[in-house]
């Protein structure tokens, strides 16, 4: 049985060895961003390992090419690349569900207004 801390909710997880960190999360209804859905492409599922480093798989020859070999100075990794076997303490403190639709919104927003104008000139 593994557990996950998650920061900076402070809620611990017992948590499924064989899926990722992110599907783990999603399972138990926490969000972390992803676009290509786990698929080591995006990057927007980083997280940051805090403790229990020793519980979680080395880092995927995909996951290095993205994120670089600096784990020892950013403590990042991709949550749909890792999966902990033990105990380990994470901080999501990046994913905020609602500033993220906010921000798709006006990005939305923006492409629509951006059609318009286009419109417009034709
Ligand atoms: S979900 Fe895209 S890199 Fe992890």
């Amino acid at each position: 049985m593994s557990k996950l801390h998650v920061k900076p909710s402070d809620e611990t997880y017992v948590i499924d060895e064989k899926k990722s960190i992110l599907e783990n999360l999603r399972d138990n209804g926490v969000y972390v961003k992803s676009s290509c859905g786990g698929h080591a492409s995006c990057t927007d599922c980083i997280i940051k390992v805090l403790d229990g480093k020793e519980s979680i798989n080395g880092p995927t020859f995909d996951e290095t090419k993205l994120l670089g070999n600096v784990f020892h100075i950013t403590k990042e990794r991709l949550a749909c690349q890792c999966f902990v076997n033990g105990e380990a303490t994470i901080d999501i403190s990046a994913h905020d569900k609602r500033s993220d639709e906010d921000r798709q919104q006006a990005k939305n927003r923006k492409n629509r207004h951006g059609i318009n104008q286009s419109k417009k000139k034709i």
